[in-house]
């Protein structure tokens, strides 16, 4: 087959958690919560039950679009007047580098546009495709822990400012 007739490779469905229904809300924050312990190390963990009914706190998800029933990666929010709060970005490991992560970013970027804020992160300085990914979304370093996360692992907290 030619280059020209190779079909196109499914895209992403990206929603917020509000978007869907009550009733199919349980099972996603079940999922997310799966992802979480594939990912990151149990002390980063979050309790979904908790932290999903906080009315502040706000998820983007993306699917693919021939299979809406796994989520493939989320962005964990919390908003606090005009700061926004970056809590959580995971994407499966099989989906990384191609640009879903930069798409969940932008997504809350264009949510939160109205009015102005700014984006807050922590991130470990040892997480090298994240930091690539902050960088390339245009948040910038305004503080420095050097060994927060243990030897050698600082944790750097980036911003980005929005919609001024
Ligand atoms: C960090 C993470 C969310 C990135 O998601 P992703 O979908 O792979 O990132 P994208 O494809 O959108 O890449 C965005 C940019 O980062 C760069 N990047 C991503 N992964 C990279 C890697 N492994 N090495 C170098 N650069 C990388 C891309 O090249 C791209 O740069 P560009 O915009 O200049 O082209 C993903 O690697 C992940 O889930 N990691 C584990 C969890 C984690 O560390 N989360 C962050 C906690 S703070």
């Amino acid at each position: 087959m030619s280059k020209a007739h190779l079909p196109t490779p499914p895209d992403f469905l990206i929603k917020e958690f509000a978007s869907f229904q009550p009733k199919d809300r349980q099972a996603i924050a079940i999922k997310v919560a799966k992802l979480e312990r594939k990912v990151f190390p149990a002390i980063e963990h979050f309790n979904y039950d908790v932290e999903l009914k906080k009315k502040n706190i706000g998820m983007v998800l993306a699917f693919k679009e021939d299979d809406t029933d796994t989520v493939v990666a989320y962005l964990v929010y919390q908003r606090m007047k005009r700061l926004v709060w970056l809590h959580k970005l995971c994407v499966l490991e099989q989906e990384r580098e191609k640009g879903l992560g930069k798409r969940l970013i932008e997504f809350l970027r264009t949510q939160m546009e109205k009015g102005g804020c700014q984006i807050h992160l922590w991130v470990d300085s040892n997480r090298k495709p994240a930091m690539a990914l902050y960088k390339s979304c245009g948040f910038q370093q305004i503080e420095y822990r050097p060994d927060y996360y243990g030897p050698g692992r600082a944790a750097l907290k980036m911003e980005l400012s929005i919609g001024e």
